[in-house]
């Protein structure tokens, strides 16, 4: 922990950055899925997969800086190195022996819906440690893997 004049506790405070970086694992995991989504996907709707995931990828760069630069912002270390999130990452992996737009469309929303969920939990979580700033920025990531979740999902949901 690093001093400083941010007048929320201590206590509260450690525990935040503790949350803070479980989440940045899973972010930097995310990340990392998106991207071979991005690469690998193949099929009659590759084009438009391969431009949506690159879209989703840069969106969830954002919600890496935001998770990390908080964990700096409370007295932490961002721990966002790949080993780091490997290690600690909630995140199921991806598969890698997929090719269809629908498999990775399917894999992808798996991936979001842990996330969103994850995130969801994470803003109730600090705003009962009274940190309101914290739980705006996971409202805001919230908010922003639900859209993308839902652009994904739509893919699917013709026949239902
Ligand atoms: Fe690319």
């Amino acid at each position: 922990m690093y001093t400083t004049k941010n007048d929320l506790p201590v206590q509260a405070r450690t525990k935040l950055i503790e949350l803070v970086n479980a989440r940045l694992a899973d972010a930097v995991d995310l990340q990392t899925q998106v991207k071979q989504a991005h690469w690998n996907v193949k099929g009659p709707d590759f084009i438009s997969l391969h431009q949506l995931f690159d879209e989703i990828n840069e969106d969830v760069e954002e919600y890496v800086d935001l998770i990390a630069e908080r964990a700096v912002q409370l007295g932490g270390v961002a721990l966002g190195t790949a080993r780091i999130a490997a290690r600690a990452s909630q995140l199921k992996e991806y598969p890698s022996d997929i090719a269809t737009g629908r498999d990775h469309v399917d894999a992808l929303s798996n991936a979001l819906s842990s996330f969103g969920k994850a995130a969801r939990q994470a803003i109730d979580a600090t705003d009962e440690l009274r940190d309101k700033d914290t739980a705006d920025i996971f409202t805001e990531i919230s908010r922003g893997v639900d859209k993308w979740l839902w652009f994904v999902e739509a893919h699917l949901q013709a026949d239902r």
